[in-house]
Formats: structure tokens, C-alpha cells, sequence
């Protein structure tokens, strides 16, 4: 696998080895730490592209607290084992500073529902950083088609529009949330839970799971939203922050029993904050 540590080497590699494949060359942003989750993006885009550039950037604008930035896992060694297994043929590994040209800083986005409500409500500014960072790699990269995974459902929506505004060129692919053999959507926060954390951690997928089969019985979605809000207020240890009903693409409140809703979920265990979803 190919390392590359800034932007002038990226370009630098670009001029002297394309030749051409610019035209199918795939982008799989990530901030590092990978697992299976992130392995099957960059598995997929290895499938479908020539040339496959995995960026590993923590980027400090997307986080609305500094203590989950300073202990954001950072396991590089491990990263280049994940991402070249998988099929990644680029290891884009720039400093904050300079995919930003300077101190980070993110602009303000508003799309509506989608930067505000649920996630963007939440974690306030974290889509600003988001929209940032991404605009930027898409600027260094410029793949013609960008990899993200629908555990961060919402993130998959902005980016969306963002892409359509600013880089309507670039596909987005939106792949399939990854869990482990226990249903729990994988994620590099995982690493922090102890066993027991995790075990409570289960009852977030596991109650995704028992609404879509309620309403699959008949059960009103509203009604059995309630139920499952009702059973993860009742565990201690686990905080809920909010259990709702979406349209994916609007992240409008929906009550609507059809594939464009989503069950989203966020709670914390043993603080840490976790995120998870499931198509109704
Ligand atoms: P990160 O959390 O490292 O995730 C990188 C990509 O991997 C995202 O598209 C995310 O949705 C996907 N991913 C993570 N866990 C997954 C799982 N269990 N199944 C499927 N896909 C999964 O998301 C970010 O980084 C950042 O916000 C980023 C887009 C890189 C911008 O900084």
C-alpha cells in the first residue's frame, strides 16, 4: 500500500501514476481506527474502482467536545494491515492543517432538518465540521465516486447535499451499517466499552430490531417507537438520548411504515455515545 502524508505528495503521486484512471478512482474518507465496518466500504470500492485512496483524518472540526478528540483512537500500524487487506491502493494520511490550509476552521451549513434536527442538534457544529473536511478531501482527492456507511445515516444525507451543491460530479455510495455477531453496529468507539458495557450496548440494536418487528405485525410505528423508548429509559447504565422515526432523506419525523423510514437511535453507555438505525 502507498502512503502518502500530504496533499503535494498525493498530487505528486496522481501526476506521475494515472495515466488515465482518474476517470474510476473511489474515495473512502475515514479518521482511522478502522474495523470491518470501515473494510467493507473500502472492499466495495475496490470492487467497483481502479484505484482506491483511503484518507485517515481526525478531524478536530467535527468534534464538539475536545476530551473525544484528544482520546479518539489513533492505531495507524494497524489502519495500513485493515485498509490494504481490503483493497485500498492509496493511504492518504494528511495533518488537519494542511487539508485546511491553515488552523481548522468550519463555516456555518444549515440544509434544514438534516444539519439540525437529531445529530446536528446534539452534537451542535459537528455537520459544519463535517460538510468542511469532506468539501476539502473531495477538493485533494477528486474521486468520481466517495464511500460512506449508513451507521452514520444522517452524515449520509448531508454529505449528499453537499456533494450535489458543491461537487455534483462525484458519486456518492452509500453502503450497508456493518455489526458485530451480536448486532452491535460496529465503531471505533466500541474499543472503549468494558464486557459489561458492551452487553448493555447490545439492547440498542436489539430494541431497532424488536420495533421493525412489531410494526411488521401490525403495530402502529409511533406505538412502537414508545415501547422500545420505554424499555432502554428502564436500563441503567444506558442513556437514551433520542429513539425516533425518520425519513433518510429529509430526516423529517416519520411515522410512516415504508423503505425510506429509519429507526434512529442514540444513547450513551458508560460515556460513550453511540448511533444506530434500522430501515423500517
Ligand atoms: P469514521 O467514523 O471513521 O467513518 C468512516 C466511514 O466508515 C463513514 O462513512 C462511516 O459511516 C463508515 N462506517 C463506520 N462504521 C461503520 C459500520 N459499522 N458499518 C458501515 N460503515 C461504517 O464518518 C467519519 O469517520 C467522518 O465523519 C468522516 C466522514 C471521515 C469525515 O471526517
Amino acid at each position: 500500500m502507498i502512503i502518502l502524508k500530504s496533499t503535494i505528495e498525493l498530487n505528486n503521486w496522481f501526476i506521475e501514476n494515472l495515466n488515465g484512471l482518474e476517470e474510476n478512482l473511489g474515495f473512502v474518507p475515514t479518521m482511522g481506527a478502522l474495523h470491518m465496518g470501515h473494510a467493507s466500504l473500502i472492499e466495495r470500492a475496490a470492487r467497483e474502482c481502479e484505484i482506491v485512496v483511503v484518507s485517515i483524518l481526525v478531524n478536530p472540526t467535527q468534534f464538539n467536545e475536545k476530551a473525544d478528540l484528544q482520546s479518539y483512537p489513533r492505531t495507524l500500524e494497524n489502519d495500513v494491515i485493515v485498509a490494504e487487506k481490503a483493497g485500498g491502493t492509496i493511504l492518504f494520511t494528511p495533518t488537519p492543517e494542511d487539508i485546511y490550509g491553515g488552523t481548522p476552521s468550519a463555516e456555518k451549513v444549515d440544509y434544514g432538518p438534516i444539519t439540525s434536527a437529531f445529530e446536528g442538534l446534539s452534537r451542535q457544529g459537528h455537520f459544519d465540521g463535517v460538510v468542511s473536511v469532506v468539501d476539502k478531501l473531495f477538493m485533494a482527492v477528486r474521486p468520481n465516486r466517495a464511500y460512506f456507511g449508513t451507521k452514520d445515516l444522517q452524515q449520509v444525507a448531508v454529505v449528499e447535499r453537499m456533494s450535489n451543491e458543491r461537487h455534483p460530479k462525484i458519486q456518492i455510495v452509500s453502503c450497508k451499517l456493518i455489526r458485530d455477531e451480536n448486532g452491535l453496529a460496529l465503531s471505533s468507539r466500541n474499543t472503549r466499552l468494558s464486557d459489561t458495557g458492551i452487553i448493555l450496548a447490545q439492547n440498542i440494536s436489539q430494541e431497532l430490531q424488536s420495533v421493525v418487528d412489531r410494526v411488521k405485525d401490525g403495530l402502529d410505528v409511533n406505538d412502537s417507537v414508545e415501547i422500545a423508548k420505554k424499555k432502554l429509559k428502564n436500563l441503567k447504565g444506558l442513556e437514551l438520548e433520542y429513539i425516533s422515526g425518520v425519513n433518510y432523506k429529509t430526516f423529517s419525523i416519520s411515522t410512516e411504515n415504508h423503505g425510506r423510514s429509519h429507526i434512529i437511535i442514540a444513547a450513551s453507555v458508560e460515556g460513550i455515545r453511540l448511533i444506530d438505525n434500522i430501515e423500517l
